[in-house]
């Protein structure tokens, strides 16, 4: 008979035992989450594919940020909704603009509150790309005032944090110049350095509004089978200023996540996309799988990865269930 002398099943033996050799956690102080805000007054349209998200006017955005900020969440991700759309996305970088009035209402009522802007022009645009669009085609360089526009107008109103989602080459450098500029060179970018042409992305451009009209994002997004280019796509952005690297989508791109971490020293944040949460909540309503299990292993799965900070629709779920644990 062999008896083996290593017993890892030795340091698993209770959940205190666990508790001592447990390597990595998922913390409140991790997530952000994300909002969709609309123009009107007092409505709540629930996003069909996400369940338990919605598109909100700023009154009622106020009180679900009042409860975020209760579960001490510290930050928040705002993505605008316009009522009027055109081809140069002018809505994006407008002073009155759908995001430009939520920043400022949730800065009068939380100023401790991260507020974090997507900065993009696809849920501005009637054509759905994230840049001005000659002769069927996205149009870098020109695309990058726009961008840099957008960046400082949110700065103005009160941003802590802008998050350039776009993928234009050069736009980290174009936003931390004009940002500069303003006077605006203690806020951080928080930029989408790493993203995919993700299938993961179908319910927020229900959320959003912003599935292209034509063709699709290939062309200005990475190619998913990619990772030497998440790399270099990281080092550029770093090197044009980025303070903190986006990979995203997160769980189909954990190596990609490790890789990020392994090679620089910035924070690393993951982004658990919509399809990665209507996925797991739409098995957990045929009761497929057990929602909480599943979350917060996917959740510290990311940690793992090497995340420093996690966007995910599930924080508030996820911050309940830690606030229980204790
Ligand atoms: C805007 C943007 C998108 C997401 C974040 N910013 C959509 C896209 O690129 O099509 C996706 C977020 C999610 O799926 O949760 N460009």
């Amino acid at each position: 008979m062999y008896y083996p002398v290593a017993r890892p099943r030795r340091l698993r033996s209770s959940a205190n035992m666990r508790k001592l050799v447990r390597e990595h956690y998922l913390r409140v102080d991790d997530l952000i989450y994300p909002f969709f805000v609309i123009e009107g007054k007092d409505k709540k349209v629930p996003v069909q594919s996400m369940p338990g998200v919605y598109n909100l006017t700023i009154d009622l955005l106020l009180k679900e940020v009042a409860q975020i900020n209760a579960l001490d969440i510290p930050g928040v991700l705002l993505f605008g909704i316009p009522d009027h759309k055109d081809s140069l996305g002018s809505g994006a970088y407008d002073e009155n603009g759908i995001v430009q009035k939520a920043v400022r209402a949730i800065k009068d009522n939380y100023p401790e509150l991260l507020v974090i802007t997507d900065v993009c022009l696809c849920e501005y645009t009637d054509h759905g790309h994230c840049g001005i669009i000659r002769e069927g085609k996205v149009l870098n360089d020109p695309t990058l005032e726009l961008l840099a526009q957008t960046a400082v107008s949110h700065a103005r109103s009160g941003a802590d944090l802008i998050a350039p989602s776009d993928m234009m080459d050069g736009r980290v450098q174009a936003i931390r110049e004009a940002l500069d500029g303003e006077g605006f060179e203690e806020i951080p970018i928080m930029s989408y350095s790493v993203k995919y042409a993700s299938a993961f992305y179908g319910p927020f451009r229900e959320a959003a509004c912003s599935a292209p009209q034509f063709g699709d994002r290939k062309a200005y997004q990475m190619d998913p089978p990619n990772k030497r280019e998440a790399l270099r796509e990281a080092e550029q952005d770093i090197a044009e200023g980025a303070d903190i690297i986006i990979v995203k989508p997160a769980m189909a791109y954990m190596d990609i996540i490790s890789a990020v971490r392994e090679n620089f020293e910035h924070p690393v944040a993951a982004y658990n996309v919509s399809g990665e949460y209507s996925m797991i909540k739409a098995a957990a309503s045929m009761g497929w799988i057990d929602e909480q299990r599943l979350t917060m292993e996917t959740l510290t799965g990311l940690k793992r990865a090497g995340a420093d900070m996690i966007i995910t629709y599930h924080a508030p779920d996820a911050a309940r269930w830690l606030e229980d644990q204790i």
